[in-house]
């Protein structure tokens, strides 16, 4: 902790302009281990798209602060979700995305949960045709449930289970999407990146400063540095973009935006007057996390095929041309240089400073809780 403790004070002493995180705080396990116990567990942290669960039995896992989880669709239509764990030897149960009926059944020795995760079948458990020996409860051993919120396409876990109330905690960001008619909001095309060979904060980062947009950015948009503005409000984080004229033909973004961050990894970007992307932003250890973003239209409108394809692709050169700083940032970080943070422009990178003031809190287990922080 030692460690941490010297991380946290260098970051904290008020030089101007203020430098950013040390460098440990993006390479190092330790700071890895403490981030997966606070600002992975105590928030509530996106980890997948309503839309991608469609069929009743259909099931997706996904790794949260070294948790193997998983989300599903049940009976009802709703979406859940377990421990990716069953609750005899503790295997993960679903290694892949699926459709898996009505039970959940481990590979290992066949106990089976229904998609409300109880325990429906151990076979032979207590001797042959013995499925409950005295003493097991198989109430007792049902798949252990996570917090979870589903907003619009959008899934989020809690995993203390103490993080405010989704709509409490997404206040800001709400606030911040006012006048957008959700229920015209349509997925129209996603990309998958896989891994990226970078810290998490730093995709993260990277979205909400617009410091880099015209210069790493110079083909795939048309909007002025000096267009841009930071925003901070509590956990939503970002930048935004107002231009005067918006011409978005496939080849290069030139319209109004927002780049809008939820605390710790939702990012939403809004672009006028029709579309908006999500990206769902897993950080997997102190040097990998894996992305993905979804497209989608929201005023009703529909596109060609050629016009969607069109889009992807800008999307996708936008995102290369992102990781490709974002994993030099990281190697950076393997040199001494980078111990004290580099430096933040006070004026771009505001938000990229709020966004590591969240973290910086969160690992220190501040006890206000990062929605306190918004709205008291
Ligand atoms: S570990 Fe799952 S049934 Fe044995
Ligand atoms: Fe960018």
């Amino acid at each position: 902790m030692a460690n941490i403790e010297s991380i946290l004070s260098q970051f904290w002493t008020g030089s101007q302009p203020a430098h950013g995180l040390p460098a440990d705080a993006y390479r190092s396990q330790e700071f890895w281990d403490l981030e997966c116990d606070t600002v992975l567990k105590q928030n509530w942290v996106c980890v997948g798209f309503v839309h991608e669960l469609k069929e009743v039995g259909d099931v997706i896992p996904v790794t949260i602060a070294k948790m193997p989880l998983m989300l599903l669709k049940n009976t009802h239509g709703e979406i859940g979700a377990f421990h990716n764990v069953c609750r005899h030897r503790c295997l993960t149960l679903v290694d892949e995305p699926k459709n898996v009926g009505k039970l959940i059944r481990c590979p290992y020795h066949a106990w089976s949960y229904d998609l409300a995760g109880a325990l429906r079948a151990s076979p032979h458990f207590g001797g042959m045709d013995q499925h409950r020996p005295e003493g097991f409860d198989p109430a007792e051993n049902g798949l252990k449930p996570v917090r979870v919120a589903v907003w619009h396409d959008w899934i989020f876990v809690n995993l203390d289970g103490h993080a405010p109330e989704f709509e409490e905690y997404a206040a800001p960001l709400i606030k911040a999407l006012a006048g957008m008619d959700f229920s015209k909001v349509e997925p129209i095309g996603t990309l998958d990146f896989g891994e990226v060979a970078t810290n998490w904060k730093f995709i993260m980062e990277n979205f909400i400063e617009p410091y880099h947009v015209q210069f790493v950015h110079p083909t795939t948009t048309d909007q002025p540095l000096g267009d841009h503005y930071t925003f901070i409000d509590g956990n939503c984080v970002g930048s935004a973009v107002d231009l005067e004229e918006e011409v978005n033909t496939g080849n290069s973004l030139a319209v109004s935006s927002r780049y809008l961050a939820l605390f710790p990894n939702f990012i939403l970007g809004r672009y006028f007057p029709d579309q908006i992307g999500v990206y769902l932003n897993i950080p997997l250890g102190p040097d990998k996390m894996a992305q993905k973003r979804v497209l989608y239209t929201t005023e009703g409108q529909t596109l060609s095929d050629k016009e969607i394809e069109a889009l992807k692709g800008l999307w996708w050169d936008v995102h290369k041309e992102d990781h490709e700083m974002c994993e030099r940032l990281q190697l950076g970080r393997q040199s001494p240089v980078s111990d004290d943070g580099g430096m933040l422009s006070p004026h771009w990178e505001d938000s990229v400073r709020a966004f590591q003031e969240l973290i910086a809190k969160s690992v220190a287990g501040s006890q206000k809780s990062t929605a306190g922080d918004i709205n008291g």
